[in-house]
């Protein structure tokens, strides 16, 4: 069970942070790596005392998407009041807290900046440690929020700018088995979303869309040397070219119908080189991770597995898409090695 010792800013103080330090460890962490502020109080890595989320939601549908430059001024709008509102809700203090966390990457640099910084100025203004955390681990660690959830497992994590498969082997090791070669799933969604003419946040609309159609068309499948890697560009195109082809073909656009088509498409790949995954290593675990991990079809095919015996754990909707919880979540159990003021926000991994 991990734990590692932290420095105070100011004193230089010892503080313990992990499962075996001996107390309880309430962290307060921020996140900001796109387009969402939030701020939340988690005791010992799963007990939520406060969630606070601000979306920028409503500005960006205007431009259609994330424009870095506004998703930046937004956070510096949002933030000490989501920082505050994330106090109250916990009814707690400063002086409680163990530790402060942010994301410090991936993510968008200006976004990142604004919530590391003041994760950054709360930790020096309390004399408290500060863990900078990789946005990645914190969306697998989201599954440990209210659950009892420990490694091993296979965690799928799809999100707007990733889709892997990784072996949670220990709280701290992990391998990555398959991974996109070129889009992400929440990407390939939002830009489908797009050519059918859906508003932002495209993948969630496309989501209920495709509920309300049928999976007629059938789109193409990558074949890949790694059978574990994805592939999206080649549906992204094949796509748009079954989507020309129907304009031409009929006056009203089968909307439902091509979202539902894309929607199984995507989530029968994802299912099927998971489930492969996991029980080529004989895993029986398998958590779902990344705001693509809200996704109703998903949660459909892999929670039937657990007829057949399988784990399966998905965080809860508010969990999936980017919060802060899952930040603290991260900061406690893996107390990553990014834990001074040193640390600097990166914008990919490399
Ligand atoms: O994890 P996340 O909130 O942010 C990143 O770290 O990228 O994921 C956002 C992505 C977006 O591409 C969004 O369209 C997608 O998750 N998404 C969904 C659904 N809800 C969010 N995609 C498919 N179905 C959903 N229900
Ligand atoms: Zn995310």
């Amino acid at each position: 069970m991990p734990v590692k010792e932290f420095r105070t800013p100011i004193t230089n103080k010892p503080v313990l942070i992990g499962t075996d330090s001996g107390y309880d460890n309430i962290i307060f962490a921020i996140e900001s790596s796109c387009d969402e502020t939030a701020a939340a109080i988690v005791k010992n890595g799963r007990e939520v005392l406060s969630n606070v989320v601000a979306s920028q939601i409503k500005t960006h549908i205007e431009f259609g998407g994330v424009v870095p430059e506004v998703a930046a001024r937004e956070h510096l709008e949002a933030i000490n009041v989501v920082i505050e509102q994330a106090f109250k809700q916990a009814n707690i203090s400063a002086n409680d807290i163990t530790a402060f966390a942010a994301t410090v990457g991936p993510g968008l640099v200006g976004s990142l900046l604004v919530g590391m910084n003041a994760g950054k100025a709360l930790a020096i203004a309390h004399d408290k440690p500060f863990i900078g955390v990789n946005h990645l681990n914190a969306h697998v660690c989201a599954n440990y929020l209210n659950t009892d959830l420990k490694p091993p497992f296979v965690a799928l994590l799809v999100s707007g700018g990733h889709t892997q498969i990784i072996e949670v082997k220990d709280w701290l090791e992990q391998r990555i088995i398959g991974e996109t070669i070129d889009d992400a799933v929440g990407e390939a969604y939002d830009k489908v979303a797009r050519l059918i003419g859906l508003p932002y946040p495209g993948g969630v609309n496309l989501d209920k869309l495709a509920q309300t159609g049928k999976p007629v068309y059938k789109l193409p499948e990558a074949k890949l040397q790694n059978e574990y890697d994805f592939s999206f560009s080649g549906l992204k195109t094949a796509s748009l070219q079954l989507i020309q082809k129907l304009k031409k073909e009929n006056e009203i656009l089968p909307i439902a119908d091509i979202a539902a088509s894309f929607q199984e498409n995507v989530t029968s790949v994802l299912y099927k080189k998971t489930k492969k995954a996991a029980d080529n290593i004989n895993a029986n675990t398998i958590v779902l991770a990344g705001g693509v991990a809200a996704n109703s079809e998903i949660r459909k095919k892999f929670f039937a597995l657990r007829e057949q015996g399988y784990n399966i754990y998905a965080p809860e909707m508010k969990y999936c898409t980017d919060n802060a919880s899952m930040i603290a979540s991260s900061a406690y159990f893996l107390a990553n090695t990014m834990d001074s003021l040193d640390v600097e926000v990166f914008s990919r991994m490399s």
